[in-house]
C-alpha cells in the first residue's frame, strides 16, 4: 500500500485514541514493532492559538515517518492553518477526522457532525490539500444514523478534492461504540474509489484483521480498543498478516516490563502529577486477564507516587499477587 513517498509493508495503524495515544504510548507501539502510528486528535482552534497543551501533543520528536497528525475543526481555514503548523512541528501526513462522535465536539461542528454537512466537510478537506505539500487522508465514519449512511458519496467527494487516504470506522455516529462494525461499508467504500482505503472497527487479534482484508479487500488495517494495555497487538497483526503465524501473547513478565518503561515515558513526558494519573488507566488495562484483577485495579487506582505504582508492578511480576 502507498501513500505519497510511503509504501506501506505490512499496513497496520494503531488508531488515533484521545487520551491514550499520546507520545508516550506511540512509543511503547514502536517499541515492541509496531511500524504505523497516529496521533490522538488535535483541535485546531487550540493549535492556531498555540495552546501550550495542545503544541505538546504535538511533539513528535524522534517519531519515525510517517508522523501522521490528526486534526478536528470545522473551519477550513483554521484547519489549513493548522495544518501548516502541525508540518511545521514535523508532521509529514495530515489526517482530518470526520467520525469522532462525542456531544462536545460534534456540537461544535466538527467530528461526525460533518457527515451532516458533506458540502462543509469536502470544503474543509479541499482547503487543507490546497494549503500543504504532504498527503491528506481523512478518517470517517459510515453516516450520522442507519437512515443516514453517507459513507460512499463523502469518499466520492474527498477523493475527488485530493486526499489521498480514507480510513472508515464502519460505524455510524448514532452507534458510538456500540454493536458491531458493519465491514460490508468498507468493501463497498474500497469498490467506489481508487485512493487507498483501512479498514477500521473491531479488530481484537491478529485474524481479525486478516479476514477484514479478505471480506473487504481494503488496503490497511487499524487497531483502536484492541491495543489498549496491548502495544504487542499491533507488531503481532503485521507478522501474522506477513507470515501468516500469530505469534503468542506475551507473558505477565514481558506485559509488567513493556508497561514500566512506557510508565517512565509518561513520567518523563507528562510530569509526575499527571503521569500518575494517566498511567492508572493504562495499569488497569495491563493487567486485564490477571488473576485478582479487579483487586489490583483497586489498588492500581490508589497509588499516590510512581514509587508505589512501580512496587505494584513488581509485585504483580513476581507473582505475590
Ligand atoms: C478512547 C477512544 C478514543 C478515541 N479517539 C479518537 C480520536 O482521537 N480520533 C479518531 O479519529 N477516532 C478516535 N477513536 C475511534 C478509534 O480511532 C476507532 O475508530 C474506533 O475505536 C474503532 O476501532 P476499534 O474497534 O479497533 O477500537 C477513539 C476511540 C476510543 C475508544
Amino acid at each position: 500500500m502507498k501513500l505519497g513517498n510511503y509504501e506501506f509493508e505490512v499496513p497496520v495503524f494503531l488508531a488515533p485514541l484521545a487520551g491514550v495515544t499520546d507520545k508516550a504510548f506511540r512509543e511503547t507501539v514502536c517499541a515492541v514493532g509496531g511500524k504505523y502510528v497516529w496521533t490522538e486528535m488535535i483541535s485546531d482552534k487550540a493549535l492556531t492559538y498555540r495552546n501550550s497543551k495542545t503544541l505538546n501533543m504535538l511533539d513528535l520528536t524522534g517519531e519515525t515517518e510517517p508522523r501522521i497528525v490528526q486534526l478536528f475543526g470545522s473551519e477550513p481555514e483554521t484547519m489549513a492553518r493548522a495544518a501548516l503548523l502541525a508540518i511545521e512541528c514535523s508532521a509529514t501526513v495530515i489526517d482530518i477526522n470526520m467520525g469522532c462522535p462525542t456531544q462536545k465536539i460534534v456540537k461544535n461542528g466538527e467530528g461526525s457532525a460533518l457527515l451532516r454537512d458533506l458540502p462543509r466537510a469536502l470544503t474543509i478537506a479541499a482547503a487543507v490539500v490546497r494549503a500543504v505539500n504532504v498527503p491528506v487522508s481523512v478518517k470517517i465514519r459510515l453516516g450520522w444514523n442507519d437512515d443516514e449512511i453517507v459513507a460512499i458519496e463523502l469518499a466520492k467527494g474527498l477523493e475527488s478534492v485530493g486526499v489521498q487516504m480514507l480510513t472508515v470506522h464502519a460505524r455510524t455516529r448514532e452507534q458510538f461504540y456500540a454493536g458491531y462494525a458493519d465491514w460490508e461499508w468498507i468493501r463497498r467504500v474500497k469498490n467506489a474509489v481508487s485512493i487507498p482505503v483501512i479498514g477500521n472497527g473491531d479488530v481484537f487479534k491478529p485474524e481479525d484483521a486478516s479476514r477484514l482484508i479478505e471480506q473487504t479487500g481494503c488496503d490497511g488495517v487499524m487497531i483502536g480498543r484492541g491495543a489498549l494495555g496491548n502495544p504487542w497487538l499491533i507488531p503481532r497483526t503485521q507478522h501474522f498478516l506477513k507470515y501468516g503465524k500469530v505469534l503468542p501473547e506475551p507473558l505477565i513478565e514481558e506485559r509488567i516490563k513493556v508497561a514500566l518503561q512506557h510508565f517512565d515515558r509518561v513520567l518523563r513526558y507528562k510530569g509526575e502529577r499527571i503521569g500518575l494519573n494517566e498511567m492508572r488507566k493504562h495499569a488497569v488495562w495491563y493487567i486485564k486477564g490477571v488473576k485478582k484483577a479487579a483487586q489490583l485495579r483497586d489498588e492500581i487506582m490508589q497509588t499516590r507516587s510512581p514509587e508505589e505504582m512501580r512496587t505494584l508492578f513488581s509485585r504483580i511480576m513476581e507473582g505475590k499477587e
